[in-house]
Parts: structure tokens; C-alpha cells; sequence
């Protein structure tokens, strides 16, 4: 098939290469600076397998860039939208980068026969989009097919999904979409365009719900000396619930479940229907880095003047995605708080924020702090020389804020003169191994 993918964000782009690398002719289009950089193989992106997956589907002369939607739509036959649908202050989803792509075809007048919206949007936008283009004469058939991509395995979802859904009304699209991802084994759900839209958002909603189930819960055993690994993997056995997501910690960051739970509380205002369960879910996600931050200073008591070390920045590992991370909120907490902060990422190495060091080794931005916490689980800070790390510190506290260190790790830890360590969701004393 050929297909015209617009916008090449992490979502455009695996999309791109991935259908390229199913054998379909591909080409992506974004604004000219953006192409440029891909042309010279340069990835806005952070995203494992992607570097090589784009230069083998150019080299095999299936993907291709351009800049002018409508040349790249011209003989295309279908035409996937992937550009970025942000919240607006007021709540409401910006579709504003979706309609700029319409307003080219309608200019044109040149619209392959399906229009694949991959992009998060509000339910009911697809049917609004078809209007307005059989308004313009162009009687093309609007598609919804959502993407469940996380940021750090974006290659291996897209080519092994759980689920592939189409939102579509008639058995042409559906025929269409199904010979487009042809060679991927996952089951495939039809249904109307409506309904495929909400599955995105509620599927979002589901899996930022169970990690405030699980924070809320940690705070619980906090107070109560229980283990909140002990009580989701208890939890997590069941198979009507599944182990996935309920890791407690820091809260959810990143791009999507944060815009995605807003845009869904705002379509629900909308009809006067009222969603409890997802504002509860954002608040306690909200309130998590004030916990955190309260546990540092029931130790430092005055933090005027305080080093902070933090290793993670990036929401989430295997990514250099900053968006809502909960880094940034820390951040913010320490610049009112009077703290210093120097930081250290494995593939983070600037900060769009003042009030921040960062460094280029853990062992650096350790160097004569007050504590260290650690805010994203990225797999090489277990493996850190800990007593190296403590022993470079002016107070010897850690805050595992994601529960990453093993037992043998902690106990190195408080083997060093009187080093402190604060789990998530455990009473402090059981981080001794019994
Ligand atoms: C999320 C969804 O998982 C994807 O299915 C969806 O396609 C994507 O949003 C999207 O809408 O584009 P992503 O934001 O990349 O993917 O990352 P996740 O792996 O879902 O993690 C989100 C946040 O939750 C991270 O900050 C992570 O650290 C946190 N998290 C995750 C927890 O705090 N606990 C957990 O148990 C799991």
C-alpha cells in the first residue's frame, strides 16, 4: 500500500518506519526543519531500535520524507494522521495541528480515499472531521485507529500489540486497515469511531488508575508497617487484575496520561456527566511529590541552602521524555524551598528549567549532597557503587522513590556510618534484610 503518514513525533515516526518495515510504501511528512534533521538520520526522539529501523526502511527504499502534505498525499491510498493533539488551559483538547493537515487537502483538493486519524482526540471528532471534509467536496471516509505505544518500547509495541483497534463505518476502510497491518499477529477489533476513540482514552485512564490505586494503597502501608510490594504482588495474582501497573512510587508522568485524564474529565463536563473515579485518580497523582517531598524534610527540617541530588529526570526510562515528568515538580518544590539541585540522567543532559545542575556522572551530582533521591527506575542505578555514593555525601539519605534498590543494596547503604534510606510504601525498618 502506500501510505501518507503526517507528523513524525514518537508516534509518527515508529508508526512510519514499522509500516515501512511491513513492506508498505511510506512517506512522512513534517515541517521542513524537522525533515532536514531526519534526513540526516538526526531523531528528535530517545526511542531503542528506531535509529536502526529508519536507516534499513530508507536504505531498502520503502520510506520517504517530504514537507507538502498534499504532493504526499497525491496518489496515496490512505492518509494517517499522527500530529500532536495537546490539552489547552481551559481543558479542552487543541485540534488545531489535525485541522491545519484538513485545511491542505480541502486547499488542494487532493485526498486519498481513507483519512486515518492516529492521534488522540475527544470522542466525536472523527465524525466532525468527515463533515467538514465532504463539506469541501473531498467524500473521503474518516478512520480512528489508535495507538498504544509506551515511549521506551515504541518499536516492540507497534510490531507485537496486544490489540490492533478500527474505528470505521464501512468494510472498504476496514479492508484497507487490515491489509495496512498485515504481517502483525495481534486480534483485531472493529467497531464504530466513536467507541475506538474512547478505548483509547479509557484504556489511559484504566492504567494511570491503577498506579494511584497502588499509591494510595502505599500510603496506607506506610502508615500501617505493611509492604506495598508485598500487598500489589498479592494483589496482582489474580487474573481479573494482572500484576502490570501497580507499581507505587513517584506517580505518573509523561505526555499522556496526565493531558489524556483532563481531555476525558473535560468531554465528560461536557455532558454534564461527572467521572469521580478519574479525578481522584489525577489528585492523588498530583499529590505524590508533596509526600515525598514532606518525607525530606521530617529529616532535614530547614532545607534553606540544602544540595539535592536526583537521579532521573526523563518520566519514565529507555526515554529522554522530560514532559510532566515528575522531575519537574520536584524541581519546582526545591526552587520555592530555597534547594539547590544537580541532577543526573543517563540520556537527559538539559533541563528547559532554571534551578538545576546537571551532570555527567551519578557520582558527581552526588558529590556533597544532602540526600539523594531516585526519581526515575532506570535498571543502572541498582547498580551503582552505593557506599561510593553515600561516602561522597555531606548527609547520607536516600529516598528510593520508585522502590528500586534491592535488599542487598540497602543493607550496603545503612552499613555506612549512619546512611538513612526511605523506601515507598514500607515502614522504614523493613528495608533490613531479615
Ligand atoms: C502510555 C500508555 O502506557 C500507552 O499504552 C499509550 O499508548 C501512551 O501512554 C500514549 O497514550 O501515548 P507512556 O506514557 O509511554 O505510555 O508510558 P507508561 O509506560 O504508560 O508510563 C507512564 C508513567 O507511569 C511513567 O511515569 C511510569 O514511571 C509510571 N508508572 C508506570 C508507575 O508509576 N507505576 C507503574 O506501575 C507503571
Amino acid at each position: 500500500m502506500r501510505l501518507t503518514l503526517i507528523g513524525t513525533g514518537y508516534v509518527g515516526l515508529v508508526a512510519a518506519v514499522c509500516f515501512a518495515k511491513l513492506g508498505h510504501e511510506v512517506t512522512a511528512v513534517d515541517r521542513e526543519q524537522v525533515i532536514h534533521g531526519l534526513m540526516e538520520s538526526k531523531l528528535s526522539v530517545w526511542e531503542p531500535e528506531l535509529d536502526t529501523l529508519l536507516a534499513d526502511t530508507r536504505d531498502s527504499g520503502k520510506l520517504f520524507f517530504d514537507t507538502d502534505v498534499a504532493r504526499a498525499a497525491a496518489g496515496a491510498d490512505a492518509l494517517m494522521i499522527a500530529v500532536g493533539t495537546p490539552t489547552r488551559v481551559d481543558g479542552y483538547t487543541d485540534l488545531r495541528q489535525i485541522r491545519e493537515v484538513l485545511g491542505h487537502l480541502m486547499q488542494s483538493g487532493i485526498c486519498p480515499p481513507l483519512v486515518i486519524i492516529k492521534s488522540t482526540v475527544p470522542v466525536g471528532t472523527c465524525d466532525e472531521l468527515e463533515v467538514s471534509l465532504h463539506a469541501a467536496g473531498l467524500l473521503t471516509e474518516v478512520a480512528y485507529n489508535p495507538e498504544f505505544l509506551r515511549q521506551g518500547s515504541a518499536v516492540y509495541d507497534f510490531l507485537e500489540p496486544d490489540r490492533i483497534v478500527f474505528g470505521c463505518k464501512s468494510h472498504h476502510a476496514e479492508t484497507l486497515l487490515r491489509q495496512l497491518y498485515e504481517g502483525i499477529n495481534a486480534p483485531v477489533q472493529v467497531c464504530d469511531r466513536r467507541s475506538a476513540e474512547l478505548v483509547k482514552y479509557a484504556s489511559n485512564a484504566f492504567l494511570a488508575m491503577k498506579i494511584s490505586f497502588a499509591n494510595m494503597m502505599s500510603d496506607l502501608c506506610e502508615g500501617y508497617g505493611a509492604d506495598i510490594r508485598q500487598v500489589v504482588e498479592g494483589v496482582g495474582s489474580d487474573q481479573r487484575i494482572g500484576p502490570d501497573f501497580l507499581k507505587a512510587g513517584v506517580g505518573y508522568g509523561g505526555s499522556c496520561f496526565t493531558k489524556d485524564l483532563k481531555s476525558l474529565l473535560t468531554s465528560g463536563r461536557l455532558i454534564g456527566c461527572s467521572l469521580p473515579l478519574l479525578e481522584a485518580t489525577a489528585k492523588i497523582n498530583d499529590q505524590r511529590i508533596s509526600r515525598m517531598f514532606a518525607k525530606l524534610l521530617s529529616i532535614w527540617m530547614n532545607p534553606i541552602g540544602k544540595r539535592l541530588c536526583v537521579l532521573g529526570i526523563s518520566f519514565k526510562p529507555n526515554t529522554n521524555d522530560v514532559r510532566d515528568a515528575p522531575f519537574l515538580a520536584l524541581l519546582s518544590h526545591c526552587q520555592r524551598h530555597g534547594i539547590e539541585v544537580h541532577a543526573y540522567d543517563p540520556v537527559v543532559h538539559y533541563v528547559p528549567a532554571d534551578g538545576v545542575n546537571v551532570m555527567d556522572s551519578p557520582y558527581d551530582a552526588v558529590r556533597n549532597a544532602d540526600a539523594v533521591i531516585i526519581m526515575t527506575e532506570w535498571p543502572q542505578f541498582a547498580s551503582l557503587d552505593w557506599p561510593r555514593m553515600i561516602q561522597h555525601m555531606r548527609l547520607p539519605l536516600v529516598l528510593d522513590g520508585r522502590n528500586l534498590l534491592s535488599d542487598e543494596v540497602i543493607a550496603q547503604i545503612i552499613d555506612v556510618n549512619g546512611a538513612i534510606y526511605m523506601p515507598v510504601g514500607r515502614s522504614i525498618d523493613q528495608h533490613l534484610p531479615k
